[in-house]
């Protein structure tokens, strides 16, 4: 493998899944032209309107398990596998499908949708059917507590003191399928470049932060990721 570089961190959105037909958020069509993200995306929406918030993503979650990974998803795995060095692969995407084409050095910073979480005693637990106001939390057995286990608007995203770590460390960063307008994601390109990382966007199009990015490659991403990966690899 002729890589130079050491340490590698990938941050993937929606557009890497759109190919398994999972809705983008931003695009025409997107989730967020059809739905109010207020209502269906922040702590205020659910406690207004919680069956609206569960109906919401019951679909999505229905929706995900019919879904199977494309091959972006497969060659960032089989990056993974042959990637000498350190290695991260941060999704914003709360599909599973990074997982299921055999990636583990991933995590999930705006959480899972196959999960769930009890607003009462903190309990996570897999969930792959819908839930409703009823549903009772298993530890707790307290019902009305439960909720999807994702990072709605005005709430912290995940593990990011390993990913402020991992950027600070990398020599190469890689964005693919997304769109730019999320922070504190849409930042790292930013963080990466200040540690003097190579910076690559594999896109549909230029993302809202394109110009921050040395290397820069737009098509569909079951074909451009493998086709970048594949040189990464020679
Ligand atoms: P967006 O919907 O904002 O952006 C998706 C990006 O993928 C766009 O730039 C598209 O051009 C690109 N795209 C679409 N189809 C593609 C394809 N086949 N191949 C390659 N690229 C493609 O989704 P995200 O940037 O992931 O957060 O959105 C970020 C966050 O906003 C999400 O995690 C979610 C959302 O609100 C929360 O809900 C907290």
């Amino acid at each position: 493998m002729a890589t130079n570089y050491r340490s590698l961190v990938i941050l993937t959105g929606a557009g890497i899944s759109a190919e398994s037909g999972l809705g983008t958020f931003r695009d025409k069509d997107g989730l967020w032209t059809k739905y109010d993200l207020r209502d269906v995306a922040t702590p205020e929406g659910f406690e207004r309107n919680p069956a609206l918030v569960h109906d919401f993503y019951n679909a999505r979650r229905r929706n995900l398990i019919e879904a199977a990974p494309n091959p972006a998803h497969a060659a960032l795995a089989a990056l993974e596998r042959a990637w000498p060095g350190d290695f991260l692969l941060v999704t914003q995407n709360v599909d599973d499908l990074h997982e299921r084409a055999g990636s583990t050095k991933l995590l999930h910073m705006h959480g899972e949708l196959l999960k769930i979480r009890c607003e009462s005693c903190g309990n996570v637990l897999p969930c792959r059917e819908d839930i409703d106001l009823s549903s009772a939390c298993p530890a707790c057995a307290t019902p009305g507590y439960m909720r999807p286990h994702v990072v709605w608007f005005g709430e912290m995203p995940f593990y990011m003191d390993r990913i402020e770590q991992a950027l600070n460390g990398c020599d190469l960063f890689v964005s693919i399928g997304t769109s730019g307008n999320v922070y504190p994601a849409a930042g790292f390109v930013a963080e990466a470049r200040r540690r003097r990382a190579h910076t690559v966007e594999l896109n549909l199009e230029p993302s809202e932060g394109f110009s921050h990015f040395a290397e820069k490659r737009y098509g569909a991403a079951s074909e451009i990721v493998p086709a970048y990966v594949q040189e990464l690899l020679r």
